[in-house]
């Protein structure tokens, strides 16, 4: 993948460029100087040199083309909602503030707000107790994963799936192993490929419903032959549902944690609430009957988070307990609405111009098939240089090759505008 060169991994290079001794090999094939070396390295070069665990991680490709894009360019690549923050939220954050009562939390978070996200996975034995408030729901992966994760574990991460497991895995020292979520199915669950990926030595399992990349959802019968599939093996799941209150199905989609016990809930109020930059997520553990792992696991998580973080912002906490009330359910339906209508319109403007698009049952992001125009990373640069933001679906791996991954963050003009631009950029 030829990502930024702005990463540790060129530094990294670097280094090892002036490597004269004999190295240790990574499992990513790069030289591993020992520690002496390290040290003389660091001396000699007067160089950052990244420890290992950070070598070859860069920024992802979604920055990298929203980093390069020139202006006046139309953002179809970021996910990011869009709509204002809801007014009961904003208004609880500003009286939160005047009222100056904003020293830390607790390292878990204000217990009212634990209770309130627990109080959704009641059913499959969740707590206060085993609920930590986070800085966004990227933080609670990391927890989860380092948590987790020890070295040479395999952590199953769907293909195509979100640009941060892989990433994360290597950091906690584990190894990433796709699971196929077939192109040619339009990214639907598949058992055969789910099984075959599963070793003695998967430790955890990702899934994501609705997922980023593609929002397809998984349904009742998926997840209860997830957990057929897992259940012998002792494995833990995390579960990535922040974008399940964004859903155009019938019904909320159902979550894993009611038919797997070992499952560890992601979740936040980013995306469903328009609240990107509020920091303000959490992580769930579903403890089964006798089990107390994942009760262990989250006291665990809960130490890491304590030292990374400390709490998450006060400000957001108190901000967030305003999530449950009817006034902000209502806008989470308000924006439903307005997400389905225009990925309706996104697909009908994209069939208009020839290209078929996968339609997602949540989140705001759609898979174009753009296979018979050239390879995706290709195709992100073309439709770059006129001026249309988008991710090249290799991006979120193998499985995502052939497509863009197009995000409906925006009016229905603008959304109108990229597609035009996407069509030029096709043409050329
Ligand atoms: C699948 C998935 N998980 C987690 C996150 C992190 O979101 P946040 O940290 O804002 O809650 C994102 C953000 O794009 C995402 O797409």
């Amino acid at each position: 993948m030829s990502d930024t060169t702005s990463g540790f991994g060129a530094r990294a290079k670097k280094a090892s460029d002036i490597e004269t001794h004999d190295t240790s090999i990574a499992r990513d094939g790069t030289n591993i100087p020992h520690d002496d070396e390290m040290t003389n390295l660091r001396r000699v070069s007067r160089e950052f040199v990244p420890p290992a665990r950070l070598r070859g991680t860069s920024k992802s490709l979604i920055r990298d083309f929203f980093d390069r894009a020139p202006s006046g360019s139309i953002n179809l690549g970021l996910g990011e909602p869009d709509i204002r923050t809801p007014q009961i939220i904003t208004h609880a954050a500003m009286h939160a503030i005047e009222a100056e009562q904003n020293g830390y939390t607790t390292h878990a978070g204000l217990l009212g707000l634990r209770r309130l996200v627990a109080g959704d996975y009641e059913s499959a034995g969740a707590s206060a107790e085993s609920t930590i408030i986070t800085a966004g729901s990227q933080e609670a992966l990391y927890l989860a994963l380092m948590t987790l994760v020890d070295a040479g574990d395999e952590v199953l991460v769907p293909d195509p799936g979100f640009v941060a497991y892989p990433t994360m895995v290597r950091m906690a020292g584990g190894v990433s192993k796709r699971y196929r979520l077939p192109a040619q199915a339009d990214f639907d669950f598949d058992l055969d490929e789910f099984r075959q990926a599963i070793t003695p030595r998967t430790k955890v399992v990702i899934i994501t419903s609705p997922s980023n990349p593609t929002g397809r959802a998984l349904d009742e019968e998926q997840l209860k032959k997830i957990a057929e599939a897992l259940a012998e093996t002792g494995a833990f799941v995390i579960s990535d549902e922040i974008y399940r209150e964004l859903y155009f199905t019938k019904h909320r989609p159902p979550s894993i944690a009611d038919f797997y016990p070992r499952t560890i809930v992601i979740g936040g109020l980013s995306k469903s609430l328009s609240m990107t930059g509020w920091r303000l997520g959490w992580l769930c553990g579903v403890a089964g009957e006798g089990d107390s792992t994942i009760r262990d696991a989250v006291k665990a998580a809960l130490v890491l988070h304590g030292y990374v973080t400390t709490c998450a912002s006060t400000v957001s906490q108190k901000a967030a307990l305003a999530a449950w009330s009817n006034e902000a359910e209502a806008a989470r339906a308000g924006m439903r609405r307005t997400f389905c209508g225009r990925r309706d319109y996104m697909i009908s403007r994209l069939e208009e111009i020839n290209v078929r698009a996968v339609s997602p049952d949540g989140a705001f992001y759609v898979m174009v098939d753009v296979s018979a125009h050239g390879a995706s990373m290709e195709i992100a640069e073309r439709a770059l240089e006129h001026k249309v933001i988008t991710v090249p679906g290799m991006a979120f791996g193998a499985e995502g090759e052939g497509y863009l991954r197009l995000s409906f963050c925006a009016d229905k003009d603008v959304l109108d505008e990229g597609v035009r631009r996407l069509a030029a950029a096709l043409k050329s």
